[in-house]
């Protein structure tokens, strides 16, 4: 089992590093107790010198490998590639995520076109003060769901401007136990091959507006080549499942894609 935690916050040791440590060291205690073994690593985003997105689409027109920018990028993905599951926490900035995860994000916007971590799990965090995390829940969500990735779950926790380990572990402590419990499970289990309906509904959209592109794009290649395109194929992989649930997220897709592409 290979997990690889991504830190959105700036702070090492704040709030959202520390939420991460202890659901890191509860995945560790699983993994020692069912003798799985386990490559945990983090990378603190705000600390990679990533560069903000330009906005000259060449990774969309040409591929990714022609980006002008020369940064940390590149070793970010290639660690994302090698983990199994990615544990994407950070801090709630005004109601969403912190500039620091949305550029990462926009960094990463080609793989909205060629969702490159089919197969692949996360899990969603986020730490706020005081107020709602919903709105920058579903920012991660929407992202990573057209990556291709399973969400195995998402929680947000308050937990006031700066606090401390022992705080956290009286007010989350539980709840920490909990995620990991879920990460770990999910993970041993493969519930990826089960999607969800939003997956697989969104899935079906992806799969419409793509067969509409221009075969000449390298999104349309990179779908045909998958198989993606074959109007049989019902998810990225061959989705294990309530039969009536794929059937019905497939067919609320095609309405859904009649409004939106
Ligand atoms: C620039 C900035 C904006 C913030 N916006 C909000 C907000 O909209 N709502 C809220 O409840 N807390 C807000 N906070 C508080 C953080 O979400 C909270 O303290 C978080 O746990 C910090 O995580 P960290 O220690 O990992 O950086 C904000 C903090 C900063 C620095």
């Amino acid at each position: 089992m290979n997990i690889l935690i991504l830190i959105s916050s700036y702070r090492k040791m704040g709030n959202t590093d520390l939420v991460a440590a202890i659901i890191g060291e509860d995945l560790q205690l699983a993994a020692k107790a069912n003798n799985e073994p386990l490559v945990l690593n983090t990378l603190y985003l705000g600390h990679m010198g990533l560069e903000p997105c330009r906005g000259c689409r060449v990774c969309f027109d040409r591929g990714e490998e022609f980006c002008p920018i020369k940064d940390e990028f590149t070793e970010i993905k290639t660690a994302m590639k090698s983990a199994d599951c990615i544990i994407l926490a950070g801090p709630v900035y005004v109601d969403d995520v912190n500039g620091i995860m949305k550029n990462w994000i926009d960094r990463l916007a080609h793989v909205c076109h060629r969702p490159e971590f089919a197969g692949k799990s996360a899990y969603l965090l986020v730490t706020v003060g005081s107020s709602r995390t919903g709105h920058a829940l579903r920012t991660m969500d929407t992202a990573l769901r057209l990556w291709g990735f399973h969400i195995i779950g998402k929680a947000g926790l308050k937990t006031g401007a700066k606090t401390d380990r022992e705080h956290i572990e009286s007010m989350h402590g539980e709840k920490l136990s909990k995620v990991a419990a879920i990460i770990f499970t999910d993970l041993k289990k493969e519930r990826f091959k089960n999607p969800s309906f939003i997956s697989l509904m969104m899935f079906k959209i992806q799969q419409i507006g793509w067969s509409r592109a221009p075969q000449s794009t390298i999104d349309y290649q990179f779908w045909k080549e998958k198989g993606w395109l074959n109007g049989r194929q019902k998810f990225f992989i061959q989705p294990e499942g309530n039969f009536i649930k794929i059937g019905l997220a497939r067919f609320v897709g095609t309405v859904v894609a009649k409004f939106l592409i």
